[in-house]
């Protein structure tokens, strides 16, 4: 007789426990712990008393064309879902609260809406006035796109069973309830419930949903983790409150490549498309100045140029700071150590600072050259050649790896009017004549090379 195996879930967190308590001790919410089902166990498992039916199985070759993509006509947009939205599949976009999904959205729906798809918003959160308001301010008021306000679950699915549209957007998903769970709206019970019922609602009826939720501050989907694999794509629009550029990033996306980003720009009339980001994000550099690298990244499938800004003073506290925004502050201070125990140059003593410009966020180890650079010039208070851009990983020996894609990082900074890079000597760059390439071999031999002796 097989054990009988209950489980208890809180209802808060998702946390599962062995037992009832009074406290969930994952999230310390009361109260929250219910009992779940136990997994059903029919009489007979084991393969002897198997009474399954056969799944057909099939091969991998298929004669079936590759699903169709309907066009937002917002090329940024288009990008990061991999070339289109997929009919019937399911989308989360995150983000914190006051980003811009919302404006981001309905400018989708209304774009979707004007190529003759059928496109319904759904908002939880803001009135149909409200939003018909901030429609005509962004001059969408003739989109022939549908509103609703509603927070109810079944309310919206059999109102979106009824009316087929070919896209829905659903904002946001934590404030929708469910009547069968018995929880608060925006907790994970409800959140689970609800993602699970439009995913579902949304492959078997061939509506492409669109989920908004809101991010809390340490970057993590407020409750909803679990709703990112049940989703086809995660989309993340990011930025800085006090820069107008917002970043439309792709981390998951089961019908293209993950990584892709678009760029847009808040402005009074809602968010511009900006198709040229690295212009954009050099838009600010004046004089050469001491601490200022840039950087030839790639992001997705494309090539961006950002500056990466780093300011180095005496400190007077025991144990000087490390302030890091828009990079990985792990590999800073792995290239501060390789700095200090490879080429003698400390930075004890000192405090450092360091920012991409623009709000711009970079996680590529192909920015530690550049980064290792703006730290030396502000250091050393001297400028690095203003007509270079920098690339290269750094090893913990001090050497310099070459990293993927040398020639579109090229190109592009030969675009931008950049004539010299410095970058890894193993780095394989036959196509691009017109770049002066200073090939660098390990950071000693970097800091010889531009600037003097060290
Ligand atoms: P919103 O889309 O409501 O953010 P979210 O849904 O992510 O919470 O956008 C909020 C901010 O955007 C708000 O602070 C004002 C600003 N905004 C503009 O600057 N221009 C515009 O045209 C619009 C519609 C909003
Ligand atoms: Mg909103």
């Amino acid at each position: 007789m097989a054990k009988q195996t209950t489980a208890f879930t809180c209802t808060a967190c998702g946390a599962a426990h062995k037992k009832w308590a009074g406290r969930c001790e994952a999230c310390g919410a009361w109260n929250t712990i219910i009992e779940e089902a136990p997994l059903s166990q029919g009489p007979g498992r084991g393969l002897g008393a198997a009474k399954g039916r056969a799944v057909p199985l099939s091969g991998l070759s298929t004669s079936e064309p590759p699903p169709p993509r309907s066009l937002s006509g917002m090329a940024e947009l288009d990008r990061v879902l991999g070339g289109g939205l997929v009919p019937g599949s399911a989308l989360l976009v995150g983000g914190d609260p006051g980003i811009g999904k919302s404006t981001l959205m309905l400018q989708a729906a209304a774009a979707f809406s004007r190529r003759d798809l059928q496109a319904i918003y759904f908002s939880g959160e803001e009135a149909s006035a409200q939003i018909r308001m901030r429609a005509l301010r962004l001059g969408l008021a003739d989109a022939p796109m549908r509103l609703g306000a509603e927070t109810n679950l079944r309310n919206i699915l059999t109102t979106l069973d009824a009316e087929r549209p070919d896209v829905a957007v659903i904002d946001s998903i934590q404030t929708l309830w469910s009547d069968t769970v018995e929880a608060a709206p925006g907790s994970v019970a409800q959140v689970r419930a609800a993602a699970h019922e439009l995913v579902t609602f949304a492959k078997s009826r061939g509506v492409a949903v669109i989920l908004v939720g809101h991010v809390t501050k340490d970057g993590q989907l407020a409750g909803p983790r679990v709703v990112e694999h049940m989703v086809d794509t995660v989309l993340y629009f990011e930025g800085e409150r006090g820069h107008q550029f917002r970043i439309l990033r792709s981390v998951k996306n089961r019908f293209g490549p993950s990584g892709e980003i678009g760029v847009f720009e808040m402005t009074g009339a809602g968010l511009a498309e900006v198709a040229n980001p690295s212009a954009l994000f050099l838009s600010e550099r004046g004089q050469p100045i001491a601490g200022s690298a840039v950087f030839a990244g790639i992001e997705g499938t494309r090539p961006v140029l950002t500056e990466i800004q780093a300011l180095v003073a005496p400190s007077t506290l025991a144990s000087p700071r490390r302030t890091v925004v828009g990079l990985d502050s792990g590999r800073v201070s792995t290239i501060l150590a390789v700095l200090e125990a490879r080429c003698g140059i400390p930075f004890a003593g000192l405090d450092v600072f360091l920012n991409v410009a623009g709000g711009m966020k970079v996680a590529e180890p192909a920015a530690d050259l550049a980064i290792a650079g703006a730290l030396l010039s502000a250091r050393e208070d001297n400028p690095l050649p203003p007509e270079a851009v920098l690339f290269g990983e750094i090893s913990l020996s001090g050497a310099l790896r070459p990293v993927s894609q040398t020639e579109n990082r090229l190109k592009e900074a030969q675009k931008l009017g950049f004539s010299q890079a410095i970058l890894p000597d193993a780095s394989k760059a036959e196509g691009t004549s017109g770049m002066a390439l200073r090939r660098i071999t390990d950071l000693t031999g970097f800091v010889g090379e531009v600037f003097g002796a060290g």
